[in-house]
């Protein structure tokens, strides 16, 4: 769709769609589809799009883990596209981007979950024609939905404390699609968790997944595994061989979360844990000798550089306005929906207009990021992908970049971010995206 000279028009509007689940499934969408386009892009591409944005409140367009500049026309959220209006993007992929599986979504401070909820996102991928090909190639974008007579139900202020969840969680905007496919054949599946607030681990029934790619980056060995996590915001690649004909489930457990202890009183802010079928594969022909799985060459690694500096920062969720206590948590009342909790980092809600941190070009730093309130938050950081060095779960890493993590609740993560390339001023904000819209994000300059 998108290619040096190409240029592309998205518009955003309601969109009326088949029922879903016996119910009325008019969603937003990008040129009437919820997800919207997979937009493809080759390293060294200008990607030149026309949004047009015909909802009634504002919007823009964020390219989630592209590595791209985040002022003037690119990846700039900064930016709000009035109702009614037109931006052009050009948005400049360097030319020695990684391929992988990235993805588009609204960024309007304020508006982000009810766009998202509502069904705006879609894939973006970069493809350097270097990649081995496998028999069938699929973008799979998992969002969840609450569906009432006349679309998109918004939440209320006590789901967003603990992040809003839709009734029913769609592959590609359907409910329980059946996948057709070719016994023997190898899959590769890009999963791209696009809810708002599901921290999500897979499973396919009866079958192991080969996971070759997180947040676009591919892994230096594949790894084997029955299940694959993924915080809001994370993709990961998998290949997929169906050994034998029959049906089998594809299976999202979501994880609970409860901002419970925020002074919310019993009974507020919890989400339990769930599990339900995305999606089921249906392998059909006669069992054959599987084919090998393709070997991927092993991405871009952390950098060996010298770390040149270290950070701390902290999420917090507390009483406001901006009276937060030591370690951002303060017991205490308050009133229905969440009135007067602030959302934010060190204390401090988002402002477009306060630089938070400063980096130098070239720095390679070491961030700490705590979470002292009861829930974990996904960390994500636009354009300056990190590897994880460590977490207080001691979840394994896998010694690459990714661009979400997910901080344990009363935990840490430990990061290491080369800001090798791209200057410019963007944002960093937790990825339980009600959580960003209530203030829990901030803004870095890197110059
Ligand atoms: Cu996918 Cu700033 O977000
Ligand atoms: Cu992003
Ligand atoms: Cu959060």
């Amino acid at each position: 769709l998108a290619s040096r000279q190409g240029r592309l028009g998205l518009d955003l509007s309601a969109a009326p769609g088949a029922p879903l689940a016996g119910r009325d499934a008019s969603a937003w969408g990008y040129n009437g589809s919820s997800p919207g386009p997979t937009l493809r892009v080759r390293p060294g591409d200008q990607l030149a799009l026309r949004l047009h944005n015909r909802l009634d409140q504002p919007t823009n367009l964020h390219t989630h883990g592209l590595r791209v500049s985040p002022e003037g026309n690119s990846d700039n959220p900064f930016l709000h596209i009035a109702p009614g209006e037109s931006f052009d993007y050009r948005i400049t992929v360097p030319s020695e981007h990684p391929p992988g599986t990235f993805w588009y979504h609204p960024h309007a401070h304020g508006h982000v979950a009810d766009q998202l909820s509502a069904g705006l996102a879609g894939a973006l991928i970069v493809d350097d024609g270097s990649e081995p090909s496998v028999t069938t190639d699929r973008v799979l974008v998992v969002t969840d939905a609450t569906l009432g007579t006349g679309g998109p139900v918004p939440a209320d202020g006590r789901s967003r404390m603990a992040g809003r969840q839709g009734e029913l969680l769609l592959l590609n905007g359907q409910h329980q699609p059946t996948i057709p496919c070719a016994t023997g054949d190898v899959e590769r599946w890009r999963l791209i968790n696009a809810t708002t607030s599901r921290t999500l681990t897979l499973r396919l029934d009866a079958h192991p997944l080969t996971r070759i790619a997180l947040d676009g980056i591919t892994l230096p060995t594949a790894v084997r595994s029955d299940t694959v996590r993924l915080a809001p915001g994370n993709r990961t690649d998998v290949l997929v061989r169906p050994d034998r004909p029959g049906t089998f489930a594809l299976i999202a457990t979501t994880e609970a979360r409860s901002a419970m202890g925020m002074g919310m009183g019993p009974g507020g802010a919890a989400v339990d844990a769930e599990t339900t079928t995305v999606a089921t594969l249906a392998p059909s022909g006669p069992p054959r000798p599987p084919s090998a799985l393709p070997t991927f060459p092993a991405g871009e690694g952390p950098t060996r550089d010298a770390t040149t500096g270290t950070r701390r920062l902290a999420f917090s969720m507390g009483m406001g306005p901006g009276g937060m206590g030591p370690g951002g948590m303060n017991p205490g009342g308050m009133g229905p929906g969440g009135q007067g909790m602030t959302f934010g980092f060190d204390g401090r809600a988002y402002d477009a207009d306060r630089t938070d941190q400063t980096v130098a070009l070239g720095a390679v730093e070491e961030w700490t990021v705590t979470n002292p309130t009861p829930m974990a938050h996904p960390f994500h950081l636009h354009v300056w992908p990190f590897e994880v060095l460590a977490d207080s779960a001691r979840t394994p890493t896998t010694a690459t970049l990714q661009d979400v993590v997910l901080v344990p609740a009363q935990g840490w993560v430990r990061l290491r971010i080369p800001f090798t390339a791209q200057t410019g001023r963007s944002v960093y904000h937790c990825h339980v995206l009600d959580h960003e819209d209530l203030g829990m994000m901030a803004t870095i300059a890197v110059n």
